[in-house]
Order: C-alpha cells, then structure tokens, then sequence
C-alpha cells in the first residue's frame, strides 16, 4: 500500500518531533518535511538521527537535527529554543520518542522504571511545558503518541501501560485547560507498529500467551507510515476542529 503525502500542506511550518530516529518518529519527520515543513528533528541516539536527516535531503522541508535526551527538562527547553531560534517560531510538536519493556512487576528495578516513565511521561510533559508559548504564539498544536497501552491494561507492561496513561491524561487535561486559547492538543493511540521497539520486545520466559493474546490486534501490524499519516493530517489545519482527542489507530485493537 502507497500513503500519498499532501503537498504543500505545512508549507511555512515549523515542528519539533522527538524520537526522529526510528520509527513512527522518523516517518512524521520525513511525512511533514515531505509536506513543507521545517522540522527540528530530536532523538538520543545521534547515528539514527543523522540517517534521518539524511533520508530527508531533497524534501520541500528542511530537517535540523540535535541528539537530545527528553527524560532531561534542560534539555527539552534548550532543544525548543534552538529550534525557535533556528527557524523563527513553533507550529507543531510531535511528542514521539517512546521505550518500552515487558517484565513482571516485582522484577522491575527502581532504576528501570524511573527511566521508562522520565522518557515516556516525564518526556512529553516538559517537551509541552517547553514548547506551548511558542505554539500559543502560531495557534499550533501538540500530538502526542500515545498507545493502546495507555487506554487499556497489558499483562507484563505494567510501567509501559502507566506511562502511556499518563500520556492521554496529559493530552486531555492540556485540551481542557486550553480550550479557549489557540492551542489544539490530541493523541495518537497505536497498536502494534512494525519498529524496532516492537522487534527488541521480550518476553517474560514464563509468559502466559493466552493473557498476551488479549492485546493481539484481529489485523496486521501497522508501519511507521501508516501513523506518519494520521499524525500529519491531526497536526494540520484540516483538523482544525479535533482537540482533546486520544485517536486509534490500532488495527482494530481496541474495538471491543
Ligand atoms: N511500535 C509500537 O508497536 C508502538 C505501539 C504503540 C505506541 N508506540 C509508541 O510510539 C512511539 C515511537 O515508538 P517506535 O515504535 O517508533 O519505536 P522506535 O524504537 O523505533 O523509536 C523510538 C525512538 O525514540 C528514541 N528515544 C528513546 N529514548 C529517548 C530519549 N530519552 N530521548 C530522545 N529520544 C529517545 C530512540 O532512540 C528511537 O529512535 C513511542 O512513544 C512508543 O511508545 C509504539
């Protein structure tokens, strides 16, 4: 299946999207440059990053990259300032950057999870704190990745799932708490998406299946892509009447 991108739909626009090198990450970098925008292109991992920007040479937009670790609030604050500073204000931020681990609760370490939940929620929290003056300034938005994981329980993924409960709360809450200032904030809610964070998943050796089956979409995995595409359209003007939304796109996941 081909997703035809729409041309010129962030023409003058400026976004900011973290975890840019995978993923769905990297698929709404190269969608919204695709579609004009100049893109401020963050992730920790500086080789990713770099590939990143290289598969962007010769888009509409122009993507600036800068390895940030999002767990850090400095760093947040710096990276959104030098991405206004680089390109002249804030259209879109794109809270993507994600980990993710399957694990038996009494197994995980205080460590462990102080680093899943300062990248997951700690992460998107100061990216928004970051980057919504600048936003209130263009009448941007936020979209942030969520996951069905933050809407309904997963045996073995009890951080991962509290973390990403934290991420629709957040979406939510902001919704409200600006619904009458020019902000639209939303979420996206994947299922299973075909990344690298679903490849690296493991297990529990004694993992019951038949409670891991209970999260297994009746459809294929998604690609990268396929959230790419929801992210640019929630992001753009067409969506000018979506706010407060935590939207699936889980392949059939959460239907009941
Ligand atoms: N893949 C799935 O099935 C799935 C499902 C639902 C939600 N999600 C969410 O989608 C988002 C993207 O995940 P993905 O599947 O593309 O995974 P991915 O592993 O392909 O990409 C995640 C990116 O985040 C970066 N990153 C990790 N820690 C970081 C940090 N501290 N600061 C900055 N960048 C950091 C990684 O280097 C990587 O490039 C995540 O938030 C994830 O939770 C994924």
């Amino acid at each position: 299946m081909s997703i035809t991108h729409v041309s010129g739909r962030f023409d003058g626009k400026t976004a900011v999207v973290t975890g840019a090198g995978s993923g769905v990450g990297r698929a709404t970098t190269l969608r919204l440059a695709a579609e004009g925008a100049n893109v401020f292109a963050l992730d920790i991992a500086a080789d990713a990053l770099a590939e990143t920007a290289t598969l962007a040479e010769g888009l509409a937009g122009k993507v600036s990259t800068r390895v940030t670790d999002v767990s850090s609030r400095d760093e947040c604050f710096a990276a959104v300032a030098e991405a206004v500073a680089e390109f002249g204000g804030l259209d879109v931020l794109g809270n993507v950057a994600g980990i993710a681990r399957a694990e038996h609760i009494l197994d995980v370490t205080e460590a462990q999870y102080r680093r899943m939940m300062g990248v997951n929620t700690d992460g998107y929290f100061f990216m928004c704190q970051a980057a919504i003056p600048h936003l209130l300034e263009r009448s941007g938005n936020i979209v942030n990745i969520a996951s069905n994981a933050g809407v309904t329980g997963q045996a073995y993924g009890v951080v991962y799932t509290m973390s990403k409960g934290a991420v629709v709360q957040l979406t939510r809450s902001l919704a409200w708490e600006f619904a009458k200032k020019p902000l639209r904030v939303n979420a996206i809610a994947p299922g299973m998406v075909d990344t690298a964070l679903v490849a690296n998943y493991q297990m529990p050796s004694d993992v019951d299946w038949d409670l891991v089956g209970r999260v297994m979409a009746p459809r294929p995995a998604a690609q990268p892509e396929d959230i790419a595409s929801m992210f640019a359209y929630v992001a753009s003007a067409e969506a000018h009447n979506v706010h407060g939304a935590i939207l699936a796109n889980d392949s059939g996941l959460t239907a009941g």
